[in-house]
């Protein structure tokens, strides 16, 4: 057969009526129908049915199409025919047509599938389950099974069309897409770094980069102006739904611009590859600070496809008599709450008693939950009565109240806990109640993050990174609580409550880098070991420049609408970090360690305390936390010789013989020497005081033995 003839199953069409061709995919599906066969054949363009008659097919070819079976390789050719009416079939591509095959050639065979591939119903409005139902794990282990079924197919050539319009708009506006390093140095953002050991360097690592983030700014010292990539980033953090360990980073960066260059820029590009799932994004986006959107959402990524904002209602209850509330403003608090409008029908009192107060809204971290619902003119609720008339009058006014409304109050001393708890019971709201609208698509540009977040150790690290630029340069480095003040240039671009990307304008003066690196606690060594290439290159003339970088699994995911980013990935790893497929991470042979220099490897800053304690014996002691007198130390030595010999030998005879479980013999031993003296206690009888007593299953003794 002559492949270069082949032409593609899912492109015949009516037009074709008549055609001799060559087809070539494999079998999705077959059906008996007493001396014909029907089959469905697929490739990667779609499905189309072949018929295998003895009236069109020599017995040799009805022969051996009788033992085709699912997913066997073929190659056929045959004419192509029209449906009889009747027998179209409009779930797949080539409805109205069938092709009545005369050569067949089996290309590979298939084994017995792990789960079904197929998910087209060979007759009219048969139903296939596909791989649907199937779990995750086996799809994963069977990725190139799973990735014949047309969703996983088509989700990866859109994902494809995705990342061409990408390449095309930027190369429009000037960019230029630069490949950085995957070897290289530590790049932070806030994760864990994966190591990779050199075999020339023993006992050195390269890290893979977490983003390309130094190297792009590096481009913009080395004049590129505008670069971009679909770069691979890898942090190891812990899993969550929409994370990988390795993700695809739509990567920019552009000298001499402002932030607004970049809204302009991301939001042509958003709205050109959401229109390619046909979903419309509405620009210009809104933006907000992010103040703006704790304060009204308790979210910095806010979803706001639905109402629900949060009411500050402190000022309401300055003077109030409700013991609870006032106790809590004395200390500072603040409240705030929803007006759940018009849903009192689905809020009953006992669901927002019994569920909300007592269960749901404890769980998101606040203590309990005020609730109050509009009947007839009146505020009802289990604790109306402790307001005063003047503050209900207020509280209808402040929360637009109408009849039906259902109103929910958080009330803490901690501005955070009341934010996070009422954002959480946002959330859980809009889907109780089914507030989310489908099909819609609400961005928002998230602003003034601050620049810094405060330490447990009382110190500060990035909210973003150290290399975005602060809003004002005039700080002290040492001082904390300014620190704490400062805001960034610093913005992420938010989609229906999920940051798709994130980024800043950059410091491009070297002072200026340097004095965060000193805020953030590193020390001029630090700086030197960890960032001193970087900071050199700032000592050249660097651009002011500044850049953001898109989620593209995230983003592809949201545009197809998925229900996990792993599904726009073609070999994702599991939720816990692992390849199903090749079994990665694995564990590799002594001598692939011993050729990198890992086997003996201390690691290059020994534990506190340790580094002083090279020699055996100190370190011996110091691990047990059993001091040595130098009297004793030929003692130690000679035991540990013992120990080393010991080990050696059951090294030789591993294998040979049985395990021993007792290597030494057990003697007591009592202390030589003259100054061996009676303990005092022992004459009192009190050494013996307590023995036999046991406690649990201990011998007690007494507590101080001379
Ligand atoms: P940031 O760390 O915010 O910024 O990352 C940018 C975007 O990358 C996506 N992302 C992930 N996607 C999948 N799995 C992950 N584990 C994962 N982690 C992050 C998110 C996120 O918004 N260098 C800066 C950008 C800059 O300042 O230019 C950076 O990497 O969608």
């Amino acid at each position: 057969m002559r492949f270069s003839q082949r032409v593609f199953c899912g492109r015949l069409t009516a037009n074709d009526v008549g055609q001799k061709v060559l087809l070539a995919g494999w079998v999705d599906a077959f059906r008996d129908h007493g001396g014909l066969l029907f089959v469905h054949l697929r490739d990667r363009s779609g499905i189309v049915q072949i018929v295998f008659s003895p009236e069109v097919a020599s017995a040799d070819v009805c022969q051996r199409a009788a033992s085709l079976r699912s997913e066997y390789c073929i190659a056929v050719g045959g004419a192509v025919r029209a449906r009889l009416p009747g027998t179209e079939n409009p779930h797949i591509e080539t409805s109205g047509i069938e092709v009545f095959v005369t050569e067949l050639t089996v290309l590979a065979e298939s084994d017995a599938l792990p789960f079904a591939v197929s998910s087209k119903g060979m007759v009219a409005g048969a139903v296939s389950s596909g791989a649907d139902n199937v779990a995750e794990e086996l799809r994963l282990q069977y990725r190139y099974l799973d990735i014949r079924r047309p969703s996983m197919r088509d989700n990866l050539v859109a994902r494809h069309r995705i990342f061409q319009c990408v390449r095309e708009f930027l190369d429009s506006r000037g960019f230029v897409e630069v490949e950085t390093p995957v070897l290289t140095a530590s790049t932070p953002e806030g994760a864990r770094d994966y190591l990779v050991p050199s075999r020339v360097h023993p006992k050195s690592f390269y890290a893979l980069p977490q983003s390309p983030q130094l190297f792009k700014q590096l481009l913009m010292v080395g004049g590129m102006e505008r670069y971009f990539q679909l770069a691979r980033c890898f942090r190891d953090e812990d899993l969550r739904p929409n994370r990988q360990p390795e993700f695809t980073q739509l990567d920019i960066e552009a000298s001499f611009i402002d932030e607004e260059f970049l809204y302009e820029l991301l939001e042509e590009l958003t709205v050109k590859m959401f229109a390619i799932g046909n979903i419309a994004v509405p620009r210009p986006f809104p933006r907000m600070t992010y103040a703006e959107a704790m304060d009204t959402t308790g979210s910095d990524r806010p979803d706001l496809r639905f109402g629900l904002r949060f009411v500050d209602v402190t000022d309401v209850f300055a003077r109030t008599n409700y013991a609870i509330f006032r106790q809590i403003l004395q200390r500072g608090g603040c409240i705030k709450g929803i007006n759940v409008k018009g849903q009192s029908d689905k809020l009953s009192k006992n669901v927002l008693q019994n569920e909300y107060a007592k269960e749901i809204v404890p769980s998101f971290g606040a203590k309990g939950m005020t609730w109050m619902r509009a009947e007839g003119g009146k505020l009802e609720s289990n604790i109306v009565q402790f307001f005063g008339p003047e503050e209900l009058a207020l509280l209808r006014r402040r929360f637009d109240v109408a009849d039906g409304d259902v109103l929910l109050m958080i009330a803490d001393p901690s501005y955070a806990v009341v934010t996070s708890a009422l954002g959480q019971l946002r959330l859980h709201l809009a889907n109780r109640l089914g507030l989310i609208p489908a099909d819609s698509f609400r961005p928002v540009w998230i602003t003034e993050f601050p620049l810094f977040e405060a330490t447990e150790e009382g110190g500060v690290t990035s909210s973003h990174h150290p290399f975005t630029a602060p809003d004002r340069t005039d700080f002290d480095p040492k001082n904390v609580e300014e620190l704490l003040k400062l805001r960034s240039r610093a913005y992420d671009l938010v989609m229906n409550g999920e940051e798709l990307g994130g980024g800043s304008i950059r410091i491009n003066k070297r002072d200026l880098q340097r004095k965060i690196f000193t805020a953030l606690g590193l020390t001029e060594e630090d700086i030197k070991a960890r960032f001193g290439f970087f900071l050199r290159a700032f000592d050249f003339g660097a651009p002011p420049h500044g850049g953001l970088a898109l989620g593209m699994d995230r983003t592809v995911s949201m545009i197809l609408q998925t229900p996990s980013i792993r599904e726009v990935i073609a070999f994702p790893k599991n939720r816990s970090a692992a390849c199903p497929l090749t079994g990665a991470p694995s564990t590799v042979k002594r001598e692939q360690l011993a050729e990198l220099g890992l086997l003996d490897l201390g690691g290059s800053v020994v534990l506190p305390g340790t580094a002083e304690k090279q020699d055996r014996v100190d370190r011996l002691s110091w691990l047990s936390r059993i001091g040595v007198a130098a009297e004793e130390r030929a003692l130690v030595e000679a035991v540990l010789d013992e120990s080393g010999q010991l080990a050696r030998l059951a090294g030789e005879r591993a294998g040979q013989e049985q395990p021993v479980y007792s290597v030494a013999p057990v003697a007591n031993r009592t202390r030589p020497g003259t100054e061996a003296k009676r303990s005092p206690l022992a004459a009192s009888g009190q050494l013996l005081k307590s023995a036999p007593a046991l406690k649990g299953s201990y011998y007690k003794v007494v507590s101080i033995l001379d």
